[in-house]
């Protein structure tokens, strides 16, 4: 297969394997905090009554003490991994960088590709990497449990198999389509000893509230959100944890961005493009880290670019402002892109990616110049995926798959010029739990939408506005 092509591919593969696996003790020993290298650090949260940035005290009757230092750090480059966290990734890290040689060869393109997969847990997703974080620190602080909200499954599923691991129990608040529609994500999660709620539920006031003004919505992640803040605050010896947006999420994840990068520097390998999907942006924010750490200090150059669904487009069609990160409005003000936290995105099969917000880190590098965003449809995105499972092998989440709709879509501009390229993406988690959407998708069914500025109308106009929040 590979010896015709006569595109250097030959020679390519002799230098650089298939997948590049780092070694057990090259997994890294330290996150990365990007905070402490940027000029224009992220705004501070605020404290939507005082709407002065809410002090450690206040966000420790949320989060875990040692979360909130984590969240609050905005000057230590290096954070480290305790030991039993870095005995917990030896489960399922390093995770590979694969050379995509199958999917240049179907494309014809001079550019390589290649993707940090991240896919590899039974969680199926990045997000472990700050579950287990997460869980971690509740446990050492003597905590019994720990409330979240999920959207597509991922997120609640990894909590789940971490609290499992470190014996805490686990609240779930299921965004109610997904609980109806991914039985067996949610099977997962009992599985691992997780109580999951259909969100809006009965279970709390903000539920019931949500139930009585619109009965028989699906919900949304910002309301599961709130519940399940509500959920942490009545119950004593309980935090609530996030799986993405906050900072310390972010900071989690640059396993996977000093994973790629040391795996890159092995082979003298330098990316031109560096692209992941962005929900709250947690991923991408991992993956980019360490090279837009190098940006900021004037080493290197990259582009960078977050790809974001069109019918959720928080980066190219938001206003960067302060506003309530739930639908409830119970949680701190973060500033960053949004579309307004009463924005209901339509439906799309990238339910990790229908947030209305984004994380306040990329929000500023976005503002700075320092990466760019684009938006794209669903049908292309699942014709994208399809492409890349049918030569890649493995079958992406959808959440995934609009990274490598860009990173086609960029290698196939290198054909055009016949530029050599190199574009890094990350292929964030499987798809196995979303062959609903496949279905439609090889069925026929699946159709795009784009919202009109009307529809995103009402989400701004009810972003908080006060003295210094203009946008
Ligand atoms: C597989 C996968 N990729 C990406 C995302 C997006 O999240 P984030 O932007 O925090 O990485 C999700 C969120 O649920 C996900 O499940």
């Amino acid at each position: 297969m590979f010896a015709d092509t006569g595109k250097g591919m030959v020679t390519d593969m002799k230098k650089i394997p298939y997948k590049i696996y780092l070694e057990e003790n090259e997994i890294p020993t330290h996150w990365y905090n990007l905070r402490a290298e940027m000029k224009n650090k992220p705004a501070p949260l605020l404290n939507p009554e005082t709407l002065q940035p809410m002090t450690a005290e206040e966000l420790k009757a949320v989060f875990c003490d040692e979360l909130v230092t984590q969240e609050l750090d905005d000057t230590n480059a290096y954070i480290p991994i305790p030991q039993e966290i870095q005995d917990f990734y030896k489960m399922y890290r390093p995770s590979p960088l694969v050379r995509a040689y199958c999917l240049e060869e179907k494309l014809q393109t001079p550019a390589k590709i290649y993707y940090k997969f991240e896919g590899n847990n039974t969680s199926g997703s990045h997000k472990l990497n700050s579950a287990i974080a997460q869980a971690y620190y509740a446990k050492k602080q003597g905590l019994k449990g720990v409330t979240t909200e999920t959207g597509a499954g991922q997120w609640g599923t990894a909590l789940s198999m971490a609290c499992a691991y470190f014996g805490l129990d686990c609240l779930v608040y299921m965004v109610k389509v997904s609980y109806e529609q991914k039985p067996f994500r949610r099977e997962v999660m009992r599985t691992y000893g997780a109580t999951v709620t259909p969100s809006p539920s009965e279970t709390t006031e903000i539920g019931r509230k949500i139930l009585a003004e619109h009965p028989g919505t699906s919900g949304s992640l910002g309301c599961a959100i709130s519940e399940a803040v509500e959920a942490e605050m009545g119950r004593e010896g309980y935090r609530y944890v996030l799986g993405s947006v906050l900072n310390q999420v972010l900071l989690h994840q640059t396993v996977i961005g000093l994973e790629a990068k040391a795996a890159l520097d092995k082979y003298e390998i330098v990316p031109d493009i560096i692209i992941g999907c962005a929900g709250g942006g947690s991923n991408l924010g991992g993956l980019i880290s360490p090279f837009a750490g190098e940006m900021i200090r004037g080493e290197r150059n990259y582009r960078i670019i977050g790809v974001e669904p069109a019918s959720c487009p928080s980066f190219t069609r938001g206003v960067f402002a302060y506003d309530f990160c739930d639908t409830g409005k119970v949680c701190p003000l973060a500033k960053m892109y949004t579309l307004g936290s009463g924005f209901i995105p339509s439906a799309n099969h990238a339910g990790g990616l229908r947030y209305h917000g984004m994380s306040p880190v990329l929000s500023q590098l976005y503002h700075d110049g320092i990466m760019e965003a684009v938006s794209v449809e669903q049908t292309s995105v699942f014709d994208a995926a399809t492409q890349f499972a049918r030569v890649e092998g493995i079958l992406p989440a959808p959440e995934s798959s609009h990274a490598i709709r860009v990173a086609i879509d960029e290698a196939l501009k290198c054909k055009e010029t016949g530029e050599e390229k190199t574009i890094v993406f990350g292929l964030t988690g499987t798809g196995y739990f979303d062959m609903v959407a496949y279905e439609k998708y090889n069925n026929g069914e699946m159709r795009d939408y784009v919202p009109a500025d009307a529809d995103l109308k009402p989400g701004l106009d009810g972003i908080p506005r006060f003295p210094g929040n203009e946008f």
